[in-house]
């Protein structure tokens, strides 16, 4: 097969905005054109000011500026990207169906199906097309009848390629990979043409060893089991935490111990407040989902209870302020640090900061919150989309964030005058806080509840404050 020259991925989010950015960077001689249906969000990647990216991540704008305009592309005009494409990355949301069979835990695929159609009914070559959003195990299959049924004359070659970049480290991800998964169809020669293909557009910068080839089902079902097995870590380590409270262990004492022995290893063993994001939570109810669907209920219940553990864990976080607050919040200013998922990135999906703000508000607490990266209007819609989902109006659920919320763009004026102070993302910058002058501006006593274990709690109960940390006696 002749080397790939062009290049379309269908969806400009999270995860197809800064992994195009990289695959045009590191192979100037192809043609990357990334759409999308949002057209604000394809303007907002267009932008002169590299400041309005729609997605921060540290080293992205870098990116963006050597590589746009020479051979990567933000458009909204989908089928003409589709058509002069070889290679077609699907790379759209797959959120957790909120309807019908499946609610609450499968995956919704609509929008990859109708990707898939639309692939389908417009392209006029032969097309390798690439799974990069998180997919149930077999999906590939179906998008194949799609693609048989639709359009006969023209040949496709399915390939899986999982995405394994965090947020906040993406580009530092992308360049350094641990692994690259393909699978395909390893048992025919146009499978495998598809597989190398796509193999030699990441040798541009990956080494050959890193990049493992597989079948697409062990592909698309390792990228669930991988984001579940370091989802159950952190549920493992938060259990932990709750024991440390009670026996007056040190929860970072402990992972530092445990993490020592290699087989053990030391990351993702940081205790804390719970795991967000947009991964773990629904990759996981979609592998329990699979399970219950192949008649494995007692594997289900395994992986479901990572993410009981989880809610648990916020809980016992906004119970834990109410508890100290001397069992009410009603009417008392708490200070949000933070809002997003974790530092680095102003994405907010599935923050434990939502869950926490939540349960704090239903007691009547007044929240008001700063983060460095994360804008009003999307605190505002993550609360909205909280209380619609539960029942409330669109016009009740802005009014209990009138009433109740206050977002702040500088962090003096969220902590000012408040009772207590709730730290909810690691951002850096709040370990280097005048923490005396903020004292000093409080009212007593001042209470502090650190839910990243970012701040030196012998240092901070010095000057006056109540600390209370995660896993800390
Ligand atoms: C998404 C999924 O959440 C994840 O499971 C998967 O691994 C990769 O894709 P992310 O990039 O973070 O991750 O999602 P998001 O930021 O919501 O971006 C998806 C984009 O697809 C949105 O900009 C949306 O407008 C676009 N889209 C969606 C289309 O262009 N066409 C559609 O039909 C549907
Ligand atoms: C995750 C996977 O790491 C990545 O490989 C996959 O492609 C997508 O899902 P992401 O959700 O972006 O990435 O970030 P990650 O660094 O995994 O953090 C997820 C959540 O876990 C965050 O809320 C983070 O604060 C929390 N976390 C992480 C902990 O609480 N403790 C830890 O030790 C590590």
């Amino acid at each position: 097969m002749n080397p790939i020259k062009s290049i379309c991925c269908i969806g400009a989010g999270y995860v197809g905005g800064p992994t195009m950015a990289v695959i045009a960077q590191k192979n100037p001689q192809i043609k990357v054109t990334v759409v999308d249906i949002n057209e604000q969000r394809i303007e907002a990647w267009n932008d002169e000011d590299l400041d309005k990216l729609p997605v921060y991540e540290p080293g992205l704008s870098e990116v963006i500026a050597e590589a746009r305009g020479r051979n990567l592309f933000f458009s909204t005009e989908v089928n003409k990207a589709i058509e002069e494409a070889e290679m077609i990355f699907i790379s759209v949301n797959t959120p957790t169906k909120t309807y019908g069979i499946g609610k609450g835990q499968a995956a919704d695929l609509k929008f990859v199906e109708l990707c898939a159609r639309q692939i389908a009914d417009v392209a006029k070559s032969d097309k390798i097309v690439v799974e990069k959003s998180t997919l149930p195990v077999r999906t590939a299959e179906s998008i194949k009848r799609i693609f048989d049924a639709t359009n006969g004359d023209v040949k496709f070659q399915i390939l899986s390629n999982p995405e394994f970049l965090a947020e906040g480290t993406a580009i530092d991800d992308l360049h350094h990979a641990d692994r690259i998964l393909i699978g395909g169809d390893i048992e025919t020669a146009e499978g495998n043409a598809a597989i190398e293909a796509l193999v030699s557009v990441y040798e541009s910068w990956i080494p050959r060893e890193r990049i493992i080839t597989t079948r697409v089902w062990s592909s698309e079902l390792s990228k669930l089991t991988a984001n579940a097995f370091l989802a159950q870590r952190i549920s493992s380590i938060n259990a932990v935490s709750a024991l440390c409270e009670k026996t007056g262990a040190d929860v970072d004492e402990v992972a530092h111990a445990i993490g020592k022995d290699s087989r053990i290893g030391s990351k993702f063993l940081k205790s804390s407040v719970g795991f967000g994001g947009s991964c773990f939570q629904k990759d996981i109810l979609n592998l329990v989902y699979l399970c219950n669907h192949f008649g494995l209920p007692e594997v289900a219940d395994y992986w479901e209870q990572v993410i009981i553990l989880n809610d648990y864990q916020k809980h016992r976080f906004a119970k834990n302020i109410i508890d100290a607050l001397f069992n009410t919040v009603s009417g008392k200013k708490i200070s949000f640090l933070g809002w997003a998922f974790k530092k680095d990135t102003n994405d907010t999906r599935e923050s434990a900061a939502i869950y926490v703000a939540d349960e704090l508000i239903q007691d009547k607490a007044q929240i008001h919150v700063y983060d460095p990266k994360v804008s009003a209007g999307q605190i505002k819609s993550d609360l909205l989309y909280l209380w619609t989902q539960r029942g409330l109006s669109p016009a009740e659920a802005e009014d209990l964030i009138d009433r109740s919320v206050t977002i702040s763009s500088k962090p003096e004026e969220a902590l000012s005058q408040s009772h207590a102070v709730a730290i909810l993302t690691e951002w850096d910058e709040f370990k280097d806080y005048d923490w005396q002058g903020i004292y000093n501006n409080m009212l007593k006593p001042a209470f502090l509840f650190d839910g990243r274990n970012i701040i030196n709690k012998e240092q901070l109960e010095t000057i006056g404050f109540k600390v209370q940390s995660i896993g800390k006696g």
